[in-house]
């Protein structure tokens, strides 16, 4: 995919749904007594799995573009699960299935069989069940187990795996506490209630009984981790306007970020959908400053983190970003990827063991990006090199249907 520079850029833009709430409102509504229509729903490849997975344990999913009908089924049968690329689907059916007596098996594509299994398998051992993995990893399999509440430690902040635990509580006896070091998004949490699941939050610790579910409507804001890309490019080059985006306080770290570099924004039209805070975000071309930030943000932007190292190559000074580490198992080990295209394009960026150390010098020069088929990396080297002097191409670049189809079409002509 070739991209062009441009001096400016702008436009109004209404990114697709959010990935995580999608995931969410086809799971578990899935797991669910009665039928439900989503709307708004992202229709990724990602999401497109756990739909095939849920068929595959019984319920019913129909997708017809941002819209779904699911009829959900309180007991699954067992079944084969393919997760294709997704850790979300991954995960949290690893915690769902588990206290729903059936036999299962996760099996995932060679990039998603490389991730880090054992952080959901360990604590929902905790609690009774019975999850193997092969050596830490994908395949993952799910056998009939009696689950007993308890107080888990998730140790990682992951909204992942304290999901996974949440899912298994729902289908133990007595109550569950569940404690992660640092609060990640909460989707889960407000859907589980919404739909009738004895669940009370208070910071990080979440308090979870057993529960049937009921079928609720749901209808799925725009993700903010796509249009962190719009947003960013218009910071560089012009007002970018991207409306209906979920701005749930768990996920608003890169609002953060933009306060600490100086650029210019306003929410606009704020509102609640099913929920979850939504509003419309507007951002001006500014001058950028450089960036510290450190672990207390990080679960608030993990998806963000390219993007917001392509913005710190464009600021004025040297950027730290810290207490990263949890990049290494994404899609892409995306410390080393985001540093390798940075430099790749001209930039100077120093991975290190839990982020970057970004020397930004205004401008990047282009030239070619690997996304190493990570979606995230695909599309922050497309910012890039959108505001890069040069412009370049992206190999591997229709890794974006992940999580953002439709994504280069919607870049094409916003910029001269
Ligand atoms: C997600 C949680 C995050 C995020 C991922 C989606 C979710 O992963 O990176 O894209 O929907 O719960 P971790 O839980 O591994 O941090």
């Amino acid at each position: 995919m070739k991209i062009a520079p441009c001096n400016t850029f702008g436009g109004e833009f209404t990114v697709p749904g959010d990935k995580s709430i999608t995931h969410r409102a086809v799971m578990f509504n899935a797991a669910a007594e009665g039928e439900a229509h989503i709307t708004g729903a992202l229709p990724g490849e990602d999401c497109l799995s756990t739909a095939a997975c849920m068929r595959a344990l019984g319920a019913t999913v129909e997708f017809g573009g941002t819209e779904v009908r699911v009829v959900g089924t309180p007991t699954f049968r067992d079944a084969d699960c393919d997760c294709g690329n997704s850790g979300t689907t991954m995960r949290l059916l690893t915690g769902l299935l588990a206290g729903r007596k059936v036999h299962a098996a996760l099996t995932g594509d060679p990039s998603l069989s490389a991730r880090p299994m054992e952080r959901v398998a360990r604590p929902l051992r905790e609690l009774g069940a019975a999850v193997g993995t092969t050596d830490g990893h994908a395949p993952v399999t799910v056998s009939p187990a009696r689950l007993r509440g308890c107080t888990v430690r998730t140790g990682v902040a992951s909204a992942q795996v304290k999901s996974a635990v949440i899912l298994a509580a729902l289908g133990a006896e007595g109550e569950t506490v569940v404690e992660e070091p640092i609060l990640t998004r909460d989707h889960t949490e407000r859907m589980l209630a919404a739909m009738g699941a004895d669940i009370r939050a208070e910071g990080t610790r979440v308090t979870v009984r057993g529960s049937a579910l009921h079928a609720a409507d749901v209808h799925v804001p725009s993700d903010i981790s796509s249009a962190a890309y719009f947003l960013a490019l218009g910071a560089l080059r012009g007002e970018v306007l991207c409306k209906n985006v979920g701005v749930n306080p768990t996920r608003t770290g890169l609002l953060r970020v933009f306060d600490e570099m100086g650029v210019r924004y306003a929410l606009e039209n704020e509102r609640t959908a099913c929920g979850e805070p939504v509003a419309d975000i507007r951002v001006f071309k500014s001058a950028l400053r450089p960036l510290r930030m450190g672990a207390e943000l990080v679960p608030s932007l993990v998806d963000e983190i390219p993007v917001i190292a392509v913005l710190c190559a464009f600021a004025e000074g040297e950027s730290v970003i810290a207490g990263a580490q949890e990049l290494k198992v994404k899609e892409s080990d995306r410390i080393a990827s985001t540093a390798a295209m940075l430099n790749a394009l001209g930039g100077d960026c120093t991975p290190t063991a839990d982020g970057f150390i970004i020397r930004g010098k205004k401008s990047l020069a282009g030239g070619r990006v690997r996304s190493l088929k990570d979606h995230r990396i695909a599309m922050s080297g497309a910012v890039a090199l959108a505001a890069s002097a040069r412009g370049g191409e992206i190999e591997d670049a229709d890794c974006v249907n992940i999580s953002f189809p439709g994504f280069y079409s919607m870049l094409e002509g916003k910029g001269e």
